[in-house]
């Protein structure tokens, strides 16, 4: 057991700017009292504003920089000294993936082999306690065991890796990093496998809040293919919780796949969105948000369906989701509804350029 989290301690989150850093770094500041040192570039997907309720809290630094930037890397650790490291820093979306692969292989792939250059360097210094209980904890996707078949068992973490978009193969890469530097150098490493989140502060690029904002705009909804594809659902806040736990008691050098055990097709959950919708926000025109739904060509190489087995991390960690999707789902729609001014902010400037880029020629 290693309790980073204590109030002693500093842990160094990358990506903390992001969908599920920004949850991540509220959750780990309202559980335990460590102070999170939280470094992120500030993409298109990473947002100050996620983190604006943290403004006066002493126990949050930011820091605007790249995982890359090993001389970053090299001064963060020797000045803060933390106990652990979690990294989130990516590129997440697989269809920017397909149009534009460069900058996936950059931050993912060689991203994080730097930070796991500087987090070896810091930890072989460390002495004694604080070396054995230092943690580099990598956070990753289920995408990297690529597309299940209808049967198929779900992927547990004995899984062959098969990723097939450029987005999986550069976390395929950096899992496998991770995994060499425990097994060479004995880097106490952990690394999670999760399904697809969803919930408060996610990029409307991802298609739970696309299919909200296009909705509340009267755009239509864009399905792609036939809708039929499966995907693993877990509520944001749950992964964060998963995180917490692994970092506490997970062993060095372990892989956790973490999922809700929620598989819905893509077309059950835009109508779950339109159904909530219709009921918290109905149409002015009294018609149903389905009839926006529209179906547009299908995503190049598209994996049909993801299920993670979450056997090991319920059994050795203890960890259960807390929501149901319905439950999740019931929130997000209601968050997404209640901060009409994020979604105002963030869908501006170069996010129209994205929707242009990915919905224009479908
Ligand atoms: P996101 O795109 O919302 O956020 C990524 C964050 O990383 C942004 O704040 C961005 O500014 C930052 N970033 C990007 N490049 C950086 C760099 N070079 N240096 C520092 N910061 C950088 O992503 P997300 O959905 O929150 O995903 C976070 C992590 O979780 C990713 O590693 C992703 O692969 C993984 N993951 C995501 C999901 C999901 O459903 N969203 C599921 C499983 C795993
Ligand atoms: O499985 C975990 C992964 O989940 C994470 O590693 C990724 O970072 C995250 O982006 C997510 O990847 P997906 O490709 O599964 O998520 P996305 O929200 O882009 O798409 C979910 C499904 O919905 C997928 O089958 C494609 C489909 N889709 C997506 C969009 C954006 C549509 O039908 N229409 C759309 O407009």
């Amino acid at each position: 057991m290693s309790d980073v989290t204590k109030s002693e301690n500093t842990i160094i989150v990358t990506g903390g700017a992001g969908f599920i850093g920004a949850n991540f770094v509220h959750a780990a500041l309202k559980v335990g009292g460590s102070t999170v040192v939280n470094l992120d570039k500030l993409t298109y997907a990473g947002n100050l504003e996620n983190l604006a309720a943290l403004a006066d809290e002493p126990r949050h630094i930011f820091v605007k920089g790249d995982i890359g930037d090993r001389q970053l890397a090299a001064e963060l650790l020797r000045t803060h000294r933390p106990a652990a490291i979690v990294n989130f820093a990516a590129e997440s979306h697989v269809d920017r993936s397909i149009s534009a692969p460069d900058d996936f292989i950059q931050t993912n792939v060689v991203g994080t082999f730097n930070l796991l250059q500087e987090a070896r360097n810091y930890w072989q210094e460390l002495q004694g306690e604080a070396q054995s209980a230092f943690r580099f904890l990598h956070v990753s996707t289920d995408e990297v065991y690529g597309s299940l078949g209808d049967d198929d068992p779900p992927f547990s973490e004995t899984t062959a890796y098969a990723p097939n978009s450029p987005y999986s193969a550069s976390k395929a890469a950096s899992d496998h990093l991770v995994r060499a530097f425990f097994h060479t150098y004995g880097l106490p490493t952990l690394t999670t496998n999760c399904s697809n989140n969803y919930g408060p502060y996610q990029f409307p690029e991802k298609l739970i809040p696309l299919v909200i904002h296009n909705a509340l705009a009267e755009k239509p909804i864009p399905v792609y293919g036939d809708g039929a594809n499966i995907r693993d659902w877990l509520y944001v806040t749950d992964h964060c919780r998963a995180i917490l736990d692994v970092l506490e008691k997970g062993i060095p050098g372990g892989v956790y796949n973490i999922g809700g055990r929620s598989e819905k097709t893509n077309l059950d959950v835009v109508h779950t969105l339109c159904s909530i919708l219709d009921e918290l926000a109905p149409r002015e025109s009294g018609q149903g948000y389905v009839r926006l739904i529209t179906f547009v060509t299908d995503r190049p190489g598209h994996d049909r369906r993801y299920a993670i087995d979450a056997a090991k991390i319920e059994a050795e960690i203890g960890w259960q989701p807390e929501e149901t999707f319905q439950s999740g789902i019931r929130k997000t729609v209601q968050w997404y509804l209640d901060h009409a001014g994020w979604v105002a902010n963030v869908t501006s400037g170069a996010y129209r350029d994205w929707i242009e880029t990915n919905y224009g020629e479908r």
